[in-house]
């Protein structure tokens, strides 16, 4: 996850080597200093792409193939159950679908992997992710101990309020050239008005979405960070679900409406 704009990569990586020619502070603080240095970059855009500790964000999961290849991401919404996109969930089967909980690192054996008990459930007017309805609910086989993080309902508006700031995760792509990242990462993006999502996409549904992002780009999900946790308020408010390329100007992260869905999801977390 987490795309940054090539000036900005371009200048941090001038800005490290420098310092490892000097043999200075550590390349990672340079860069923050950098940047806030930067007034045309407002402070928490800076936290773009930080690295954060699964310990922190025990309720973001991600989900893998049997070989163990992560495609997407999840969140925790009670012991034994996973709220994803539906375009991470539809057509899959337990056998080649695994929940990766508790390991912030892809690359450790931290955490569990666990099974689905059954098929995952997808939204049942889940069409193509632009079309809305992007969600769908996973069931574990067996009950994790992780602390779920409880969905966002219909008392939660103010919550979508344009300018509320959300936190998105995910092990996802961090660049729309880039690999998908071995760590867990999070940013902070603000929620867009459901007029400048309309003005950016013409398929943005309110009733079903919500987007976010800075109208300039810069910080955003992208492939991989897909059915992971849009995070306010301490509850879920979105899904990851589509965008056109990632973190580019005018083109905002589009999330699935968590609260638009409460019913549905309340029927599927008590079976
Ligand atoms: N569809 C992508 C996935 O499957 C997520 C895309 C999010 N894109 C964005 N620009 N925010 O992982």
């Amino acid at each position: 996850m987490i795309y940054e704009e090539g000036p900005m990569r371009l200048a941090a990586l001038m800005v490290t080597l420098l310092m490892a020619l000097a043999g200075t502070a550590s390349a990672d603080d340079r860069v923050v200093d950098d940047r806030m240095a930067d007034d045309r970059v407002a402070d928490d855009r800076v936290v773009g792409g930080e690295r954060v500790s699964i310990e922190d964000h025990p309720w973001v999961v991600y989900l893998t193939d049997a070989s163990g290849f992560q495609f997407c991401g999840g969140t925790l919404v009670t012991p034994t159950k996973v709220v994803t996109a539906a375009h991470c969930a539809v057509g899959r089967t337990t056998r080649n679908t695994r929940v990766v909980v508790g390991r912030g690192d892809k690359n450790s054996d931290e955490g569990e992997v666990v099974r689905l008990a059954s098929r995952p459930w997808v939204h049942p007017d889940y069409v193509a992710a632009d079309r809305g309805d992007d969600i769908a609910v996973l069931t574990l086989r067996d009950a994790v101990d992780q602390e779920p993080l409880p969905p966002a309902g219909p008392e939660d508006g103010e919550l979508y309020a344009e300018g509320s700031r959300a936190r998105v995760l995910g092990w996802g792509r961090t660049g729309e050239q880039a690999p998908a990242s071995r760590y867990l990462l999070a940013a902070t993006v603000p929620v867009m008005s459901d007029e400048d999502c309309s003005a950016a996409y013409f398929q943005y549904d309110e009733a079903t979405m919500t987007c976010a992002g800075y109208p300039e780009g810069g910080v955003d999900t992208c492939q991989g960070d897909s059915g992971g946790p849009m995070v306010a308020g301490g509850k879920l408010i979105g899904v990851t679900s589509w965008g056109e390329g990632c973190a580019r100007e005018g083109k905002p992260g589009v999330y699935s409406r968590v609260a638009a869905y409460h019913d549905v999801l309340r029927e599927q977390l008590d079976s």
